[in-house]
């Protein structure tokens, strides 16, 4: 048995490739580095549903059926979103999903990614005492994104940066939301509920709920000359640092340099603050979890990413699943076509079983 299934191959997948020795993270034939910087979040969905989902064929009326599935998102608010009243927003999504019925007329992938950023900014404007603002035909789903919450159309470096933040993250290998996914779509449960199971899963904090607390840290913090003994009482108080460590990557997370260097492009006063906690934080865990290669994860640098771009924190994680959902649709999608259940045994270890009558 693997503890964590650390090393076990559950799925094959022509999604991504991710080599933890090396660093580095392939999307589809792609290297995350080019992708972030060539395509726009329509252009990765369409890479990642290419020969799964027959819209993805032509880049263009992709971008054009996902404006209409936002629209198609936003007709149904006004059923969804009263539950969710005074939910924090990852827990409103949630609920707002699992509201998503099968009989969903369209492509139900198409509709579970363009409801996520639709639900998401519903939620944010009703906490804020704001009337929803309908999505706008022709903007990128990343700019309609920022435009649906703040109710006007944001700043094009804004957009731009949050459209590679989107793609960065859109697909990870067989991570624990994505392998969630996968595993509810094997038993022929459909889109929606596979994708509800997947959104539980990036919650966690050890998974999609780490860049909240990634800035928390830095509050915490506060100046550079207090990091080195703030890290060390964590640390020896036994708690993980936020932002580090990764399963599969042993050295640096890629996904981290690429979101670092559209950071340094955004107007972020926290990020020679970040720069010098990190170079902390790394001194202080070779120090106190020697040969454990803990590295920065993509979590550091998407919580002053997402905070330049002038989101609040506690959307840090739902915005990740605005980009996660590709990736997620499209290995319920490569699960389906295989058609087969996922069932893997447990070793028993309870007391003695007793001898057979
Ligand atoms: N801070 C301090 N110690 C850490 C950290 C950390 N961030 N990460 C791992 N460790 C330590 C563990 O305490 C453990 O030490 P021990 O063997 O002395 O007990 C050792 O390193 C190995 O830890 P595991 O839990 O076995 O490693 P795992 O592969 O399960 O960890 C994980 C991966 C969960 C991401 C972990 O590094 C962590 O908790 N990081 C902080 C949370 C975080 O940043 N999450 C976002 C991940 S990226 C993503 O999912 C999108």
């Amino acid at each position: 048995m693997s503890s964590g299934l650390d090393g076990v191959v559950a799925a094959e997948t022509v999604m991504s490739h991710v080599d933890g020795q090396a660093g580095r993270l392939v999307l589809r034939g792609l290297p995350v580095e080019l992708a972030a910087e060539s395509l726009e979040f329509e252009g990765a969905l369409a890479l990642l549903w290419r020969g799964f989902e027959p819209l993805a064929d032509d880049a263009a009326s992709l971008r054009q059926a996902l404006g209409q599935a936002r629209a198609r998102a936003f007709a149904l608010v006004p059923k969804l979103l009263p539950a969710a009243a005074g939910l924090p927003p990852i827990e409103g999504l949630r609920l707002m999903l699992a509201g998503l019925g099968d009989g969903e007329e369209g492509s139900q992938p198409l509709l579970a990614v363009a409801a996520v950023p639709v639900f998401l900014a519903a939620l944010d404007r009703q906490r804020r005492g704001l009337a929803p603002v309908a999505p706008t035909p022709g903007l990128g789903h990343a700019a309609d994104f920022l435009a649906m919450r703040a109710g006007e159309v944001p700043e094009p470096l804004r957009a731009k940066a949050l459209d590679a933040y989107l793609v960065t993250v859109s697909d990870h290998g067989l991570n624990a939301s994505t392998f969630a996914a996968r595993v509810v779509a094997s038993t022929r449960a459909g889109v929606f509920s596979s994708i509800v199971a997947a959104l539980c899963a990036l919650k966690g904090p050890l998974h999609g709920g780490a860049p909240g607390p990634v800035l928390d840290m830095l509050d915490a913090i506060g100046s550079a000359d207090r990091a080195a003994a703030w890290i060390d009482g964590e640390l020896a108080a036994g708690r993980r640092l936020m932002g580090f460590g990764h399963r599969i990557y042993t050295v640096r997370d890629p996904r981290a340099e690429v979101l670092k260097g559209v950071v340094r492009g955004l107007d972020n006063g926290r990020i020679r603050l970040a720069e010098q906690v990190e170079a902390a934080a790394l001194a202080a865990l070779a120090r106190h979890k020697p040969g454990r290669k803990l590295e920065t994860n993509v979590e550091f640098y998407t919580a002053l990413l997402l905070d330049a771009v002038g989101l609040p924190r506690d959307l840090f994680t739902p915005v990740f699943a605005v980009g996660r959902v590709a990736g997620w649709t499209a290995h319920v999608l490569e699960q389906e076509a295989t058609g087969r259940l996922l069932r893997p045994q447990s070793r028993y270890v309870g007391p003695p079983v007793p001898d057979a009558a």
